[in-house]
This record gives structure tokens, sequence and C-alpha cells, in this order.
């Protein structure tokens, strides 16, 4: 069985005050959810998020890390110094990431092979472009964006989000037949690769998650709870995501 999982990503967004919060107001309802929660706010944010949610059972995390163990690399952060802060988390090739900062998918890889080493769940993310789904090549391209993590298996506590670029932020959600299809066509690719682990990889949906539409996605079989943008930003709406999974 595997527990749901929600997971904010809350970007470029937030100051110190509002990030308390926002958090405050996540301690209940995630101590009453059955559904395991993290939280990812911005670097410079993950002292305090540690702070308020310590002990609590919310994870934290990193939107993104260095390929890179340390060094001359000016602005990155290494997945060790997350780990070493205190973090569990760390979100992986985000398209935003992939698109505005020209993240390759072997750098991706490089990335997730950094973070292997330091006990950091990774949450590696895939997805197609609107162009590429029209193509019909949405399948080829996420099985590309997961074949260079293939090295060797997956851990069964590596996640996986898909996460359909052209449903990022826009109010366009893939519909739940859509995502189902595509997270069964995931599972079946990490079967294949990573044998009966695939069983216990979570498989999260992101793009537009909203109150609105999360039950019925996480109802879907291989759907294992969010990776939630926009409507992470607002207690309400992220409580009731929470309590859907
Ligand atoms: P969204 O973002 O929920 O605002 O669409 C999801 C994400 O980019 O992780």
């Amino acid at each position: 069985m595997r527990q749901s999982l929600v997971v904010a990503n809350w970007k470029m967004h937030g100051s110190a005050a509002s990030a308390i919060a926002l958090l405050q107001e996540l301690l209940p309802v995630a101590a009453a959810a059955s559904a395991e929660v993290a939280v990812c706010p911005p670097f410079v944010h993950l002292p305090l998020a540690l702070q308020v949610t310590a002990d609590s059972g919310i994870g934290v995390g990193g939107q993104n890390c260095s390929e890179h163990e340390s060094g001359a690399y000016t602005g990155e952060v290494a997945a060790s110094m997350l780990a070493d802060l205190g973090c569990d988390w760390v979100i992986l090739g985000h398209s935003e990431r992939r698109q505005y900062f020209a993240e390759s998918s072997e750098l991706v890889a490089a990335k997730y092979s950094s973070v292997r080493a330091t006990g950091l769940t990774p949450i590696v993310c895939v997805g197609e472009t609107l162009q590429q789904r029209e193509q019909g090549k949405a399948q080829e391209v996420v099985a590309g964006q997961l074949q260079v993590l293939m090295d060797s298996p997956l851990s069964a506590s590596d996640v996986i989000a898909y996460e359909p670029v052209w449903a990022i932020g826009t109010g366009q959600t893939a519909s739940p037949g859509q995502a189902q299809e595509m997270h069964g066509f995931i599972r079946q690719f990490l079967r294949e690769h990573c044998g009966e682990t695939a069983e216990q990889i979570r498989i999260l949906y992101g793009g537009s998650v909203k109150a609105a539409n999360a039950a019925e996605l996480f109802g879907q079989e291989d759907i294992d709870g969010g990776l939630v943008g926009g409507a992470s930003l607002d207690a309400a709406e992220f409580a009731a995501v929470i309590n859907a999974a």
C-alpha cells in the first residue's frame, strides 16, 4: 500500500512572515491527515520552515539542488547542504528548471545521483509540452526523461511527479483519465526497469491541482498524491487538497 503524498511547491513566493503564517495553518491539517505532507519553500525560507514544522510530521524540502558536491559554483546549493539543514526532500527537474534554466535530462540525472548519497528523497519531475502531446509523443518524451535515471534501479522511497507542462499554472488540468493513462505508463516503465520496487514508488500528479479536482485525480489507481503549486499558497485550498488525498 502506497501512502498518499501531497507536496507543496511554493516556487518563488512568500515573505518570511507569510511563510510562517501559512505553515502554522497547515500544522493541524497535516496532523489530522492520512496523507503524508511536505512543503518546498524557496531556499531562504527553509530554516524557518524547518523550525515551524519541527516534530509536526510535515516534511520540508528544496525545489532544486546542484549536481556538484561542493566547489566554486556561485549561487548553487548542494544536496548535502539541504540534508545537513534537516530537509527530507528535494524536487528535481521541474519543468520550469528545464525550460528557464536549460536543465537537460542528463543534468537532472546527475542531480539525482548527487541526491542519492545524502539520504534526501528526490521528487523527480517529468512531463511533456502541449506540442509534444499534440504530436503524439507524450509517452516517448516521458520515457526518455525516466530512462536517464535508470543507471541503477530507483529506491522504493523515490518519488516521480508527472507534470504535463501544459497544465502547470494554466488552470488547465489533465483529465483524471489522461493523468491515469500516463501514470499507468510510468508504473509499467518502472516495473520493467526496477521490478517489484515499482509498486512502492509513489507517482504524483502536478499541474493545476486544486480543491475542486484533487479527489477525482487522487482517486485514480496510479496517482499517489500531488505536487501542488499555486493552490499550495492558500492554506484553506491546500488543506482541502491534503484532505482529498
Ligand atoms: P501548479 O504548479 O499547481 O501551479 O500548476 C504545479 C507545479 O509546477 O509543481
